[in-house]
């Protein structure tokens, strides 16, 4: 393994310091809660180590919350967070003379730990002018003898793109033809806008799902994730990397995250209402502002605007304004490999009020520009 610091974490606002930050749009989920939110007494919990699968009531919750009355909590595997499950699939399924298929830009964890463990990666780039979609015949293309997984995320980060379910099926026809896996990362299924999005893992045992609680929970500092597979020999294979990297999760990690879930229809219904408030913000202030165009988010709590620029035009200029002059903060585009014409604003985040004053500062950074 050949590990790089990712720029996104390396940059992250907890990295910079929120001390510098007023407008935070910088984070990708809903805005963080406290324990006491929980209602959870955690003072009688005993801190051993817990079962190495995960706690067993957390299992069947995340089992009967997947859309699937028949997903057995058994192809249920705790992780340390989403980015811990994404780490677990990509050391046990790929070697150095593996192939990879990724979708770029992505939450960087997808790609980094493909790359460092040197496998070889044919990316699906996701263009702006095709509305970031991903085209089915561009994934069969890619796929070799040698392709150990297809790996997609959805909702999409950093463009709050969905893949249309019947997409979704033909890859996972492709899959079982070519012998190979569907890795979906759905850590924001729970923000999908439309229709609510299925666990891909239910479809077939071509499909790994990966989730957590950070993003539609907030509650992103309880360490607790996991990926779903009803492919027990590969679940087998999950366990043993899991034991190796750290035999079982936390116990009070577990145990917060279990409260949460079970509060999943009231905390969803309060947050998917203040993201719809939001993105109505972000959508008057894209129709008002003609430096910038985006493609509309169809789920989750990020998008990915883009400058239209210009002759003279100087991305670093504008950021060091951003941030220096009117202490707003937003994930430039080279987090995501992309230029930094590009950035991803996350909206549920903040309050309403830093996030009209937060785009009003990438107004007057850009005026700035042009003075
Ligand atoms: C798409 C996606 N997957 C996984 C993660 C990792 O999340 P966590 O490890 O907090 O569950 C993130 C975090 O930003 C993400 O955006």
């Amino acid at each position: 393994m050949k590990y790089v610091r990712m720029a996104l974490e390396v940059e992250s606002p907890e990295e910079l310091g929120y001390g510098t930050i007023r407008n935070n749009l910088s984070e990708s989920s809903v805005s963080d809660r406290r324990v006491a939110d929980l209602g959870v007494d955690l003072a009688r919990l005993m801190l051993l180590y817990g079962p190495h699968r995960g706690a067993p009531a957390l299992c069947e919750l995340i089992a009967s919350q997947s859309g699937w009355p028949d997903l057995a909590p058994a192809c249920v595997l705790t992780t340390t967070g989403a980015a811990g499950a994404l780490f677990i699939v990509a050391t046990s399924l790929l070697r150095r003379d593996s192939h990879l298929v990724v979708v770029r830009p992505n939450y960087a964890t997808n790609i980094e730990t493909p790359r460092a463990i040197g496998c070889e990666i044919s990316y699906l780039d996701l263009e702006f002018d095709s509305g970031f979609r991903l085209d089915v015949a561009a994934v069969e293309a890619a796929l070799r003898p040698n392709t150990a997984y297809i790996s997609l995320t959805c909702p999409h980060n950093p463009t709050g793109q969905m893949l249309p379910w019947t997409d979704l099926e033909r890859i996972g026809r492709l899959a079982e033809r070519h012998g190979c896996r569907v890795l979906v990362d759905e850590t924001y299924r729970d923000l999908a806008y439309a229709d609510p999005y299925r666990c891909a893992a239910g479809l077939s045992d071509r499909f790994i799902s990966v989730s957590s609680v950070s993003k539609a929970y907030g509650i992103p500092g309880v360490r607790t994730g996991w990926l779903v597979t009803r492919d027990p020999k590969l679940q087998n294979l999950f366990l043993a990397a899991k034991e190796q990297i750290g035999i079982c999760g936390s116990v009070v990690d577990e145990a917060l995250a279990l409260a949460a879930l079970r509060q999943r229809g009231t905390w969803l219904t309060v947050s998917q209402r203040r993201n719809r408030e939001h993105l109505e913000v972000m959508r008057d202030w894209i129709r008002g502002e003609p430096r910038v165009e985006w493609v509309a988010p169809q789920g989750g709590v990020v998008c990915f605007p883009r400058l239209k620029g210009g002759p003279g035009f100087s991305t670093a200029r504008f950021y060091a304004t951003l941030l220096e002059r009117h202490g707003t903060y937003v994930g430039p585009g080279h987090w995501f490999e992309r230029p930094d014409t590009y950035m991803r604003i996350g909206f549920a985040w903040p309050t309403r009020d830093e996030l009209v004053s937060g785009l009003a500062g990438i107004s007057a950074a850009l005026d700035e520009q042009q003075a």
